[in-house]
């Protein structure tokens, strides 16, 4: 993969400023380590002192962390608070008026709201759903575009102790259906549509599709946000508006305090078998692990204005944008459209236009506003910036370079950020003011995180070689299980090969002579498209499930902007086609894909064999399948095939 290749020779480090190092809260390499000493010394102190400090209680916890059940960990056990209480109420006595959202529409149309603002809309949406019947431990599905009504709908769950389940718009009616019957939600949050450059894009129609599959008999009730006043299917048994039905409820609501470990959300990921994992978090782990990287990573101060651009439908959008910028009383943007409408400067002008201090993308996209525009950041005026991000794939050092040179001018630190859904904040990243970066490397922990590089059987590994990444101690922010399958949880993230304690990220690293992680890639069976994360197994299904199917196995192929693009290999139960047919069938899988996950899973390339690589006990050779995907030559020793003329067929593309 050429971002390897690239990162296994790099060596340029970049110090941070002086100018910077000096405002950061963090500041200089003794500071950052006497952090990370203070939590090897006293691991339990130092999370506790942490959690004090940075947390309103309700109650005060009197116990740091519970292993008696490991790996079913407790944090702050005791302790009760309110998620929600803490981004907003606390705020109110100095912060009422300080703006908290800059919303900007996909036509450009910026709403702004201040912490009273957002408080009461909370509060009043709050007691709306309590008025729909939901109390605390109800799952609530929340399928909605970027708005200031998707924060305020997650709030709202934290505030009355609702668990929210957010779906990402870009996931199909089937996708949909799947999560809230898994879910057992008793309410589901969408808008009639969203608007994405220019485009309505069709939510309340999937919901209705998605109930209509049958087997959601748990779902109550269906509120709908009025976004665009497109024609939608009403059902008035079922169907509320969002705006009719906060009529007449108060804009108070008294938080419902909740233990430190119930559960704040459940976020659905891919991973290696076909069914999505149900990530369970906590609620005061979770909000500490937001709290502490925006103050370590993203060195947050109080006239900050942050941008993340996740989408809500992501763990990203759930820390960066729904909880962390709101937990610190800071001022975020929140954008509903893309980085291409109406054109490829729309990033650097909402930076410019909002004067935008802290700036957290991922690597997909900067590379792709390169290709479409590398000298357009130059028109914009992005003067305001002082720190970027970067968050969700492994960053190419020539992306890295431009976008320390190009977008921050030489004068912001680049954090790079390795994290995932389940880990719930930041993991390995440089706290800027302290950690010399190197162009695609996330360079080093945060304090407190004993992340390491093991062999297969835990075991230590030399420095400088490869090996499989773990978090060897429990930290508050991790997940707690996965919802309805605990042991799932436990065989996916704390495997017996390593002793059952530690977490196995499922990444594989290497580490520098400064001890710095360098991330290589999943070691199971899943891909990194653009950021986001599927299963080659889910992919696979889908396949299958279509009529003309009869086998498929599906790969990653690097692939310049998304990182990795996914290539087919399918089998049909008639004949093999070539030509126009094959393309007609091309066609049809990919739309079919799409309406099975969602259109960001449609293979990029679907091949066609009359069988698949297999060895003779019948399981099928991934590792020349990857090969033939990405034309390299097969070098390797195809005798142990059952069938080698099929690789042949295999290597011929559908054009
Ligand atoms: C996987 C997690 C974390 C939020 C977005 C993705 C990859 C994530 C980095 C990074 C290299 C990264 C890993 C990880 N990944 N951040 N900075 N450098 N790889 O969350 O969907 O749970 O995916 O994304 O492979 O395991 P996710």
């Amino acid at each position: 993969m050429a971002t390897i290749d690239t990162i296994l020779s790099e060596t340029r480090v970049f110090a941070p400023s002086e100018a910077f190092r000096k405002q950061a809260t963090v500041s200089g390499m003794d500071a950052y380590k006497a952090l990370c000493a203070k939590a090897e010394s006293d691991y339990e102190g130092f999370w506790g002192a942490l959690a004090k400090e940075h947390i309103s209680w309700h109650k005060p916890f009197s116990n740091v962390l519970d292993e008696t059940k490991a790996p079913f960990y407790r944090w702050f056990y005791d302790g009760e608070m309110n998620v929600s209480y803490n981004c907003l109420d606390r705020h109110l006595a100095d912060k009422s008026n300080k703006t908290a959202l800059i919303f900007e529409a996909d036509d450009g149309k910026v709403t702004k709201v201040t912490y009273q603002d957002l408080y009461h809309r909370v509060c009043q949406f709050a007691n709306a759903l309590k008025a729909q019947g939901v109390a605390k431990g109800d799952r609530v599905i929340i399928y909605m575009p970027m708005s200031i009504e998707a924060v305020v709908a997650m709030q709202a769950c934290a505030r009355i102790g609702g668990i929210h389940s957010v779906v990402f718009g870009g996931f199909s009616a089937k996708s949909l259906h799947e999560r809230i019957i898994d879910a057992g939600a008793k309410l589901v949050i969408t808008a009639d549509e969203g608007m994405r450059g220019g485009k309505a894009v069709a939510l309340k129609s999937a919901v209705d599709d998605a109930i209509g599959m049958g087997g959601c008999d748990c779902v109550e009730k269906v509120v709908v946000y009025k976004r665009t006043g497109g024609n939608v299917h009403w059902d008035a048994q079922r169907d509320q508006w969002w705006h009719e039905a906060i009529i007449g409820q108060a804009d108070t609501c008294e938080p419902v305090w909740v233990n430190a470990e119930d559960p704040l959300f459940i976020l659905y990921t891919s991973g290696s078998t076909g069914k999505p994992k149900g990530v369970q978090h906590s609620s005061a782990g979770f909000l500490l692990g937001a709290i502490l990287s925006m103050k370590w990573v993203f060195d947050h101060k109080a006239d900050d204005v942050y941008w993340c651009t996740a989408d809500v439908g992501w763990i990203t959008g759930h820390t960066y944008v729904a909880y962390g910028p709101l937990a610190m009383g800071g001022t975020e943007v929140i954008f509903e459209g893309v980085p291409t409408y109406p054109d490829a400067g729309r990033f650097w002008k909402l930076i410019q236009d909002h004067k935008v201090t802290t700036f957290y993308t991922a690597p997909t996209a900067i590379r792709s506003l390169i290709k479409l525009g590398s000298d357009l950041p130059k028109q914009y005026d992005l003067s305001s910036l002082r720190l970027l991000g970067t968050v969700g794939e492994p960053i190419n050092p020539e992306a890295w370079m431009w976008y320390y040179e190009t977008v921050g001018q030489g004068h912001c630190p680049i954090v790079d950020t390795w994290w995932q859904t389940e880990t719930g904040s930041n993991m390995i990243a440089p706290l800027p003011g302290a950690v010399p970066t190197k162009p695609g490397s996330c360079t080093l922990p945060l304090p407190g995180i004993i992340a390491d590089i093991v062999d297969e059987q835990g075991g230590p590994i030399e420095k400088g070689q490869g090996g499989i990444l773990v978090i060897k101690r429990p930290f508050p922010s991790q997940l707690r299980t996965l919802w309805g399958d605990p042991e799932r949880y436990k065989n996916t993230y704390f495997p017996a090969e390593l002793g059952g304690k530690m977490y196995l990220a499922g990444d594989s690293a290497h580490r520098d002579k400064d001890g710095y992680f360098w991330i290589m890639g999943r070691i199971d069976d899943v891909l990194n498209v653009s950021g986001h994360r599927l299963g080659t197994m889910e992919i696979e299904s889908a396949l299958v499930a279509n009529p003309l199917v009869a086998e498929a196995a599906v790969v990653g192929k690097p692939h310049d902007i998304k990182g990795e693009s996914v290539v087919a290999f399918v089998v049909l139960k008639g004949q093999r086609p070539t030509g126009d047919a094959a393309r007609e069938v091309v066609a049809q899988l990919r739309e079919w894909v799409g309406k099975e996950i969602g259109p960001i899973a449609k293979p990029d390339e679907i091949r066609f064999g009359d069988n698949l690589p297999k060895t003779r006990s019948g399981k099928i050779m991934r590792r020349l399948l990857r090969s033939i995907a990405k034309g390299e030559e097969i070098t390797s020793d195809t005798s142990t095939l059952e069938n080698p003329a099929i690789l042949e067929q295999l290597k011929e593309t559908v054009k």
